[in-house]
């Protein structure tokens, strides 16, 4: 039995249902599974050594990833490269083909460039558009990322682009990669 530790960050809750989605497949193939908020594990211990392997994920804000989850990485990168451990993005780009690859999502390219943890492994996860949840800055900024890429601009749109049987098979897949 294998111990993982999935540590994300989530704006508005997407990225927290895609870690949930992912701990329960580890469990369900009867290993053990915890989750923790990046905010959290900034301010109270992490108890690295209850864990086998390592994941995070972080969605992708204007281009970027959250500060917190940056400078987490970069405090930490010794602790999670000494185990397994991989990487997962959101991103409502990557809702396309070529978009969802590590190759083609431009994201994915940025945290490699950015970041000093260079993860083992890598997955490219489509999000979801919400903007009744979005406030109207947030809204208008979207929408014009939204146009440039021929997404949806209705204001009233919610879409959950994740491909959840691929989430578990993700889940399942890291199974593999703690050994
Ligand atoms: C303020 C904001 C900015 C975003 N910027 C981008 C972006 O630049 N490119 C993109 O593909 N998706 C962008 N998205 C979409 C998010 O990556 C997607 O909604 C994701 O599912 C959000 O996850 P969360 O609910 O865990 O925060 C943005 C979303 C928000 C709310």
């Amino acid at each position: 039995m294998k111990r993982f530790l999935i540590l994300y960050m989530s704006r508005g809750g997407h990225t927290a249902r895609v870690a949930r989605v992912i701990m329960d497949t580890v469990r369900e193939q009867g290993h053990q599974c915890d989750m923790m908020d990046i905010v959290e594990a900034t301010h109270e211990p992490v108890a690295w050594d209850s864990y086998d392997a390592v994941v995070l994920g972080a969605p992708v804000l204007y281009g970027n990833y959250d500060k917190r989850f940056m400078q987490f990485v970069a405090d930490h990168k010794e602790l999670i490269q000494a185990k397994p451990n991989s990487f997962f993005n959101l991103s409502v780009v990557a809702r396309t083909p070529e978009k969802s690859t590590v190759e083609g999502n431009r994201y994915m390219q940025k945290f490699l460039e950015l970041s000093p943890w260079k993860p083992q492994d890598l997955k490219v996860i489509a999000g979801k558009v919400d903007y009744p949840s979005w406030g109207t800055l947030d809204t208008l900024m979207i929408q014009m990322i939204m146009k440039m890429t021929d997404g949806p601009t209705d204001k009233n749109s919610v879409i959950d682009y994740t491909d959840w049987e691929d989430v578990k098979a993700y889940g399942r897949h890291l199974i593999t990669l703690a050994g």
